[in-house]
């Protein structure tokens, strides 16, 4: 009787701490929540101060596949995704040019189109 008892109270023991080792069969890891906020560059983009003569600029020309660049007081911008310079032609103008003064005396809307064209750099000499 005595080890029917003891038999017993050892199954008991032995269910209960089955019983309370109730931990997740796997464990999952919660990864920290990013607080770091993706770091935004205050640097001007690669390229943006690569300086172009006149000669230089005019290879920029649109054509061909090459990247169509117009200068306009000074600044050079990159009109190669704009759908009004395909082929960087632009009613009767061509990129590769300083367009200044056809921008703000022939062309109807003046330099305010030229706001958010990307900048590749500037006009030198
Ligand atoms: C006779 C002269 C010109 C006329 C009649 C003219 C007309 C126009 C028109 C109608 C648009 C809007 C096109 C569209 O949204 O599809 C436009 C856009 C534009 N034009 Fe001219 N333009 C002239 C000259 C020039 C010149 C000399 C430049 C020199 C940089 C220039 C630069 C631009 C730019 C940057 C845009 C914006 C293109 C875009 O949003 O993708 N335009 N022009």
């Amino acid at each position: 009787m005595k080890i029917l008892t003891v038999s017993l109270l050892s199954l008991v023991l032995l269910f209960s701490a089955v019983a309370c080792d109730n931990k997740p069969a796997t464990t999952t890891t919660v990864a920290p929540a990013a607080t770091d906020p993706v770091e935004q560059s205050t640097e001007p983009e690669a390229g943006a101060e690569r300086e172009f003569t006149l000669d230089e600029l005019a290879e920029f020309d649109g054509k061909d596949g090459k990247p169509a660049y117009v200068a306009v007081d000074g600044v050079v911008y990159d009109l190669t995704n704009s759908a009004a310079w395909k082929n960087g032609q632009h009613n009767s103008f061509q990129a590769g040019r300083e367009l200044t003064d056809a921008i703000k005396n022939v062309s109807p809307h003046g330099v305010g189109n030229l706001e958010g064209m990307p900048i590749v750099g500037k006009l030198v000499g």
